[in-house]
């Protein structure tokens, strides 16, 4: 039996812009999706999370035929890193499913080609993905993303300061492909406000990129919460994100935000430092909001 695993993530700054070629800011969570694969008669996926298990067969099946690997499995999917959406679990899948495969098979995979068979993994789950999510499953860190159809962009940050981050979950499954499908309608139907929200949105990243690498945690709470507002602007904000972002910023949050595809999911809020994290998740767990902390170093 292989078995792989492979982290989650949370976007910073930048989901959704950057699908539209903005670079998007991204750290790696300390939570992993872990997979097994056995030969079976199918492809299939077993787990005591919640998935949509035709998405899961397709992307086991895209990567097997990227593998070139002419058999079938069920793939056993288990770790912390939960499924609401947001946080990168269908790329921490299928990356945990590629490391999985090259453990079965000794195929002593490199990063890149992990990440190449991932991202068609990726790709049945989210139509036009910007690879960012896969790339953050297979390399970690804390980076800025560009695509790019000559090879992706991607800067590591220094970070001075080690970041407190809560992590929140609205209560409602994401669903990144809906969301990603409103944007692309909101940029066809409304390009003056678009661009507008897009230039805003570049002006933004590169100043947040400036006080990362400062460490100046009260500006990049700022800018978090900027980034929340650009985010609700094209309607990715529901009710229960927003009241996430006023219960965090209640208890003392310097900044809150929704992170990945948004439309519920999860949200982030930065805390000064770890105690103040404990406390901020303790409000939002009251509030309804099941939430974990998490630091990015
Ligand atoms: O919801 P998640 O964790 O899959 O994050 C999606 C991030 C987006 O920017 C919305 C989409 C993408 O492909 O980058």
């Amino acid at each position: 039996m292989g078995i792989g695993s492979a982290c989650g993530k949370v976007i910073l700054f930048g989901e959704h812009f950057v699908v539209h070629g903005a670079p998007a800011i991204a750290a790696s969570l300390n939570r992993k999706a872990v997979v097994e694969v056995a030969v079976s008669d199918s492809n299939d996926i077993i787990t005591e999370q919640t998935v949509v298990p035709e998405m899961s067969r397709n992307a086991i099946a895209a990567i097997l035929e990227s593998m070139e690997i002419d058999k079938k499995f069920n793939v056993y999917l288990s770790g912390d890193l939960p499924t609401f959406g947001g946080l990168g679990s269908s790329a921490a899948f299928s990356v945990a499913l590629v490391r999985a495969l090259s453990d079965e098979f000794s195929l002593n995979l490199t990063c890149d080609e992990i990440n190449r068979h991932a991202y068609a993994g990726e790709k049945t789950f989210h139509g036009n993905p910007s690879g960012i999510d896969n790339h953050m499953a297979t390399y970690g860190g804390l980076k800025s993303f560009r695509r790019s159809e000559n090879g992706n962009i991607i800067k590591p940050i220094p970070l001075d300061r080690k970041l407190h981050l809560v992590v929140s979950f609205t209560g409602k499954f994401s669903n990144t492909v809906a969301m990603v499908d409103s944007v692309k309608r909101y940029a066809n139907d409304s390009s003056d406000s678009f661009k507008k929200l897009f230039d805003d949105y570049i002006e933004l990243e590169l100043q947040a990129e400036g006080a990362l690498e400062k460490g100046d945690i009260k500006a990049i709470g700022n800018f978090m919460n900027a980034n929340h507002i650009l985010l609700s602007e094209i309607g990715l904000s529901i009710e229960e994100n927003d009241r996430i972002v006023e219960t965090a910023l209640k208890a003392g949050a310097l900044g809150s935000k929704i992170t990945g595809g948004g439309g519920g999911g999860c949200c982030i809020s930065l805390a000064k430092d770890e105690m103040m994290a404990h406390s901020i998740c303790r409000h939002l767990d009251f509030g309804g909001f099941p939430s974990f902390y998490s630091v990015v170093v």
